[in-house]
């Protein structure tokens, strides 16, 4: 079992991204992991954009990356590259903050046309942090997310069985129980 950090990069209050996350963690928790879920959207925006490294919840976010092994990155795509608001909160941590973790970076974007976006943006951001395995990633189309009324999430089959892999993936790097679970749409 390991320690998971599992954090979304969208700053919207209904979001695609952060939805997906919430749903692998429930697979990973599953899995025998121990997740904890942080949406960069409920930090304070003050202590985001005035590079207040002090602000507590800036010193507790840094606390959650310090205790990971495993950090999940989910983004969506803006401008063809990571969100901004995920790169306000990657500024405020040390150089090294990602030390020794396995990484697992998502993305969900309008366009397959920015399906690298990961690879040529992300990736060498993760790796510059000190990530000593960054994985596979998985790029998900917003069109194949649904968030129906109750809540309850779908994804697009294909894309289901490629996030299913990714995250079993990652969950193997971090020592997760080979259990058979269901795809995750
Ligand atoms: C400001 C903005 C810029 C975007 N730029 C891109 C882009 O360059 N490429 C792309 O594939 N999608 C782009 N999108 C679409 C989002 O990446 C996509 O809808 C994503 O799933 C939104 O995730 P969220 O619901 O978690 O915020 C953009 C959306 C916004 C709002």
């Amino acid at each position: 079992m390991a320690t998971i950090l599992s954090v979304s990069g969208s700053p919207s209050a209904t979001s695609r991204t952060e939805r997906l996350l919430r749903h692998l963690d429930h697979r990973l928790t599953a899995q025998g992991h121990k997740v904890t879920a942080l949406d960069v959207r409920t930090l304070p925006a003050d202590a985001l954009l005035g590079a207040d490294f002090r602000d507590p919840a800036i010193v507790e976010a840094t606390a959650l990356f310090e205790r990971a092994e495993g950090v999940v990155i989910g983004t969506p795509v803006y401008k063809a590259a990571y969100s901004g608001l995920l790169k306000s909160l990657l500024d405020l941590l040390p150089q090294h903050a990602l030390d020794g973790k396995i990484v697992l970076p998502l993305a969900t974007g309008g366009t397959t046309a920015h399906v690298l976006a990961i690879d040529y943006a992300l990736r060498p951001v993760l790796s510059s942090m000190g990530a000593v395995h960054i994985l596979p990633g998985w790029f998900t189309l917003d069109k194949d997310i649904t968030v129906d009324d109750d809540g309850t999430l779908s994804v697009a089959p294909d894309a289901a069985e490629g996030l299913v892999q990714v995250t079993d993936r990652f969950s193997a790097a971090l020592g997760g129980r080979t259990t058979l679970l269901a795809a995750a749409g």
